[in-house]
């Protein structure tokens, strides 16, 4: 059983979705919840299923990123997760944390990577009339939004979308396809799945 952590900063509905399906034979089974926000609503709702959680208030460290870090492997560390998932983290990770879990961490980033990497994904991809969006599974690397691709799921872009519109389609499909790459993740399967259509 390999034992996972999930790292939010918000609402937490991409952790939810992957604790809901750890379940009966799925590989995983999840050890901590962490966020840099004690007031990420993700950290109650986890609770409230019964999961550690964590904060560490990276305001609190200012641009000293390094000690914001050192804090957050504290609880990350004493859970001794096997695999590392950010869902909905909006903190660049250094290159020193990343290494510390590479081969083992993994990120959800609402684009078709490698298109859009950063932030405003939606807007961007609107503003350039793409026809189709989605939402990409990827393992983390130092680059940002970067490192081999696990998982696509493609939606279309439809006349008038605003990136609310189109945020809220690319949800439902994160939804679906994070808990799907982590079932074969933790199986040891690294092959692309593509959930489109
Ligand atoms: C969502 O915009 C999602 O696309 C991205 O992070 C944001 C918040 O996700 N992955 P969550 O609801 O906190 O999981």
């Amino acid at each position: 059983m390999k034992r996972v952590a999930i790292l939010i900063s918000g609402g937490g509905s991409n952790m939810l979705a992957l604790v809901r399906d750890m379940v009966g034979d799925h590989p995983c089974r999840p050890v901590l919840v962490a966020s840099n926000d004690p007031k990420a609503g993700g950290l109650a709702r986890a609770a409230a299923m019964g999961i550690a959680t964590a904060a560490v208030d990276h305001r609190l460290y200012g641009r000293d990123r390094a000690g914001f870090e050192a804090a957050l492997l504290e609880p990350i560390l004493a859970a001794a997760p096997d695999i590392l998932c950010l869902a909905g983290f909006m903190r660049v990770l250094t290159p020193d944390f990343v290494a510390r879990f590479e081969g083992r961490m993994l990120n959800i980033h609402p684009s078709l990577l490698p298109k859009y990497p950063g932030l405003h994904t939606h807007a961007r991809a609107i503003a350039a009339g793409d026809s189709e969006a989605g939402c990409s599974v990827h393992e983390v690397t130092a680059a940002l939004d970067d490192g081999p691709l696990l998982g696509r799921a493609v939606v279309p872009i439809l006349p008038g979308d605003t990136p609310d519109d189109l945020a809220a389609r690319v949800l439902v499909q994160e939804h679906k396809l994070y808990p799907a790459v982590l079932r074969r993740y933790g199986r040891g399967e690294r092959g692309l799945l593509d959930l489109t259509g």
